[in-house]
């Protein structure tokens, strides 16, 4: 499939970058997608309009319209397991009817919202209080998807919390929930266990605990516990009462589930006012992504530029590089939404993926990464496409002068992967330094900077609840339009089973139950590692 986009790759290897920007005055415009008052500018890329045509192209082969619309519809495009992929209904609960097995989903879904609204109202003022008074702070208790979108979220969107303060507990590790836990009051703390299936091994046991730490604090868990989740059996087994629990359909998916009741931690530190305006970025951008033509189509040409450089340029790898401090947490968030989806090794019918799956994601807010990781990304023999993000305006006006270095940071990062220094330049400085001969040469060699090396930088005016929301539904479609073209279901995730299921199986060995004979040698004697040291 990607076959005539590597030869004309091939053809053009010894193009550069900069060389581009000589050809065509006009290309910082040329290549860029502008939405609102976002700007998508993948011009410092290798991407020539005859590649754009070629990856445009894959759009109309692999049916992307047709899959959106299937998707935007309640298609069970999840075809693994015959669901629905509905989050997109969540953030326009004012829609028309959407019928889902013959049942309209919109109703249900508001009535949702007005009660999480209600709550978050309740617990805002103090109307909903612990025994020890006001809820000053609440421990959101969830992994995956049921911690990344709140965490991710609420420190992004700092600036407009007027709520209570919020925790994440995700790890099983009991280091995580003690550390939070021991700071705060049993008696005013609201506990929310967010799980889509509460069976999950890692919250149901922070759960358990932290229902023993509100009881054995003079707290009254029935008041505090609220539950996040599909499953009402399971929220009734653990004692959560009905009023207590936010339900949601098995049509939004773990990692897309921040726009609905697992959102909640995120609306009571913002107040609903400022989660509805969540909702309504992520929903223009809905809008956008459905509409626009795909050469102005902000989400299908971010995807197309990761087609380019996994698929055809070979680049193994991309950094998601924030130069938001307040956005920390979305390389993360980030790697479970592209690597949960688009991590597949077989196609939608089974048949092995004839080329790679989705690519590796990791990052780190910049300025902090310049200082550790991006060595390699400027003189590394790996080329990793870059992912700048940046915001044109902070939130605190008189401390202008960070901003400014922030940006000027982040836009001369882009310039010199693309730029580089060559030799010539390299020895010229050398030789002002006061090196001569071969001195001069083998010093100059350490300082070439390859260059050439591609970036992409999303730039908004300002973190706001809007913006944020623009900018997450801009991601969750861009996965959505890699995993049509390369024909994999984004919405499963087997690969994370098997792990479960063998660490069930550890469970007992560990504790001396049953014999280890049937694992592998390295096993047993990590293992026996272990209860030694016990
Ligand atoms: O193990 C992976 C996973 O199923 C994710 O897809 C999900 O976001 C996470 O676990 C948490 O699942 P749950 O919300 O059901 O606890």
């Amino acid at each position: 499939m990607f076959d005539a986009l590597k030869t004309l790759h091939a053809e053009k290897c010894g193009e550069n970058i900069p060389d581009l920007f000589e050809k065509n005055p006009q290309r910082a415009s040329a290549f860029s997608v502008r939405f609102e008052t976002l700007l998508f500018d993948y011009s410092k890329t290798r991407i020539t309009e005859e590649v754009r045509e070629g990856l445009i192209e894959l759009c109309e082969e692999q049916d992307v319209a047709g899959r959106r619309a299937a998707m935007f519809g309640g298609g069970l495009i999840n075809e693994t397991e015959q669901r629905a992929v509905l989050h997109t209904a969540l953030r326009d609960p004012d829609g028309p009817d959407l019928l889902v097995d013959g049942e309209d989903v919109r109703a249900p879904l508001r009535h949702t919202l007005e009660r999480m609204e209600d709550l978050a109202r309740r617990v805002r003022s103090g109307a909903l209080a612990g025994p020890g008074g006001a809820f000053t702070d609440v421990v959101n208790i969830g992994i995956g998807g049921s911690d990344l979108g709140p965490v991710m979220a609420t420190l992004a969107l700092a600036p407009y919390h007027d709520g209570p303060r919020c925790h994440f507990v995700s790890n099983v590790d009991g280091a995580h929930i003690h550390d939070i836990l021991q700071r705060l009051d049993p008696k005013t703390t609201l506990v929310i266990v967010a799980s889509k299936t509460f069976t999950t091994v890692e919250t149901m046991t922070n759960a358990a605990t932290a229902r023993r730490w509100v009881e054995a604090g003079g707290g009254a868990a029935a008041r505090q516990f609220l539950a996040l989740s599909t499953s009402e059996e399971e929220t009734a087994a653990f004692g959560i009462p009905p009023e207590h629990v936010f339900g949601f359909e098995d049509w939004v998916g773990g990692r897309y589930s921040v726009w609905g009741p697992i959102g909640l931690s995120l609306m009571l530190a913002v107040g609903p006012e400022h989660f509805r305006d969540f909702l309504a970025g992520g929903k223009s951008m809905d809008d956008h992504f459905r509409t626009a033509p795909w050469e102005q189509n902000m989400p299908a040409m971010l995807a197309l530029t990761g087609i380019w450089h996994h698929q055809v340029c070979g680049c193994p790898t991309r950094a998601v590089l924030p130069y938001d401090q307040r956005l920390r947490r979305l390389p993360a968030y980030l790697q479970q939404l592209e690597m949960e989806s688009n991590g597949k090794s077989v196609a939608m019918d089974g048949t092995p993926l004839p080329y790679n799956s989705g690519p590796v994601v990791w990052g780190e807010p910049g300025t902090n990464g310049q200082h550790a990781f991006y060595q390699l990304l400027h003189q590394g023999t790996t080329v990793v496409p870059a992912e700048f993000l940046v915001a044109a305006k902070g939130h605190e006006p008189e401390l202008d002068q960070h901003h400014q270095l922030l940006v000027v940071n982040c836009l001369a990062q882009s310039e010199a992967l693309m730029r580089g220094r060559s030799l010539e330049e390299a020895c010229a400085l050398m030789k002002a330094a006061g090196y001569e001969g071969a001195e001069l040469d083998r010093q100059a060699r350490h300082r070439v900077f390859p260059g050439n090396r591609p970036s992409t930088t999303l730039i908004y005016p300002q973190l706001t609840p809007y913006v944020l929301g623009q900018i997450i539904a801009l991601y969750e479609h861009r996965v959505f339009v890699e995993g049509v073209i390369l024909g994999i279901n984004s919405f499963d995730q087997w690969g994370v089973e098997l792990g479960k299921e063998l660490a069930n199986s550890l469970l007992p060995l560990l504790r001396g139950e049953g014999s280890a004979d049937g694992k592998d040698g390295s096993t047993q004697a990590l293992l026996k590692f272990v209860q030694d040291a016990q």
